[in-house]
């Protein structure tokens, strides 16, 4: 087995396919186009060129940074892949940075997966300092509104 991490974004039909396999939201082909291409970084694994699994970074390009789509295929779990995942992209994340300078680095936990987060910081909220983090999904219903 070859693998690889790339910091390439996958195509838009293996992003679907990623997307698909862990039964993450079916997105238009629109809006999972745009997602790839206005990441701020994009890290994809490959197997033999296969991509297996991915993390992106939304970010306003210094303070606020926003880590979703974290996802390996189910065959590939359990290997230690996800967790490489975390650690090359908050890496590269501090490797941003200018010594002393402090950013932010945000995710969603999906239900369950919080003990993955944890080894790298990440502190669940709601908790005695902060509020909790607050969500919704917005769809547009109709042709006109
Ligand atoms: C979450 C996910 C990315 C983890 O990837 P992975 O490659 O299986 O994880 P790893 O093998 O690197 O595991 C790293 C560590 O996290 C732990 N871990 C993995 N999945 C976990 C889970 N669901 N809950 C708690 N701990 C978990 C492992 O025990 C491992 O700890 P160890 O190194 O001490 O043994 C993967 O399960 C996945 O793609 N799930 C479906 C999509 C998803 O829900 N993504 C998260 C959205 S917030």
């Amino acid at each position: 087995m070859a693998i690889e991490y790339i910091d390439e974004a996958p195509t838009l039909d293996e992003y679907m396919a990623m997307r698909r396999a862990v039964n993450f939201m079916v997105l238009s082909e629109r809006i999972a186009k745009n997602a790839l291409k206005n990441a701020f970084h994009i890290t994809t694994v490959r197997d033999n060129g296969k991509a297996i699994g991915m993390i992106r970074v939304l970010s306003d390009g210094s303070y606020a940074n926003f880590i979703t789509d974290v996802m390996v295929l189910p065959e590939y779990q359990h290997r230690g892949i996800g967790k490489e995942l975390m650690r090359r992209t908050v890496d590269y994340m501090k490797s941003t940075l200018e010594p002393g300078e402090t950013i932010i680095l945000y995710l969603m936990s999906a239900k369950g997966k919080e003990e993955f987060y944890k080894p790298f910081g990440f502190k669940e909220r709601p908790n005695d300092v902060w509020g909790a983090g607050m969500s919704q999904w917005i769809t547009r219903t109709d042709a006109n509104s």
